[in-house]
């Protein structure tokens, strides 16, 4: 399982801190919520905060676009540095294109579902992809609670990526916590998005680090 702490519910005037407990607590990976007002009702980071967070740690970015026209300023985030980057299938016109332009950037391409779209809509554009972002909140915002009816898709998404031999991760973002880790990687999740968890928490390393080994089933 791979833990990708979301610095959107960090202390936003101290991502160095942020960036500093992600990094000795083991993450994986560093969650970047990018919001436009306008996909979802909040706005958050652009593309020179992606560009400072990309030099102020070695952990790869997962930069999560949450924008209208993701593809407008697709290379822009790409060179910023964004090794992993998703776009929202409700988003996109050409989901295609964008995954190709993603992976010939040398970025790991992922596009995100929100909680309510059938995971079905992926079924042809699968094998372009190198991660599905499964939404277990509708997005906006940190702190908010669990979908359990997201497990289920998880399980079937992880059926059909096996039955096809394919080689996509599934990720889930959205309240995940040390109370259900354990079910979400049980459902075939790899990737683990966790915000309030981590950094709501009066230790955020101790928390990344008790979520790892719930996930583990320690
Ligand atoms: C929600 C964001 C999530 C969020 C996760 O729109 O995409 O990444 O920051 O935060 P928690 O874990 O608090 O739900
Ligand atoms: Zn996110």
């Amino acid at each position: 399982m791979l833990l990708a702490p979301s610095i959107l519910a960090a202390d936003l005037a101290d991502f160095k801190s942020a960036l500093r407990v992600c990094e000795s607590a083991g993450a994986d990976l560093v969650h970047v919520d990018v919001m436009d007002g306008h996909f979802v009702p909040n706005l958050t980071f652009g593309i020179p905060v992606i560009r400072d967070l990309k030099r102020a740690t070695e952990l790869p970015l997962d930069v999560h676009l949450m924008v209208e026209r993701p593809e407008a300023l697709l290379d822009q985030y790409l060179e910023a540095g964004a090794s992993w980057l998703t776009v929202h299938w409700e988003a996109s016109t050409h989901l295609d294109r964008m995954a190709a332009r993603i992976r010939h950037f040398g970025a790991k391409a992922g596009v995100a579902l929100n909680p309510a779209t059938p995971i079905e809509v992926l079924s042809d554009v699968l094998p372009s992809l190198d991660y599905v972002v499964l939404m277990s909140v509708n997005p906006g915002f940190a702190g908010q609670p669990f979908l359990p009816y997201v497990v289920e898709k998880a399980r079937r998404l992880k059926r059909t990526i096996e039955d096809r031999s394919l080689h996509v991760r599934i990720s889930m973002d959205g309240g995940v916590d040390a109370n259900n880790i354990e079910q979400v990687v049980a459902a075939g999740v790899d990737i683990c998005v966790a915000g309030s968890a981590v950094f709501g928490a009066e230790s955020p390393e101790a928390a990344a680090r008790e979520l790892r080994e719930r996930a583990e089933g320690r």
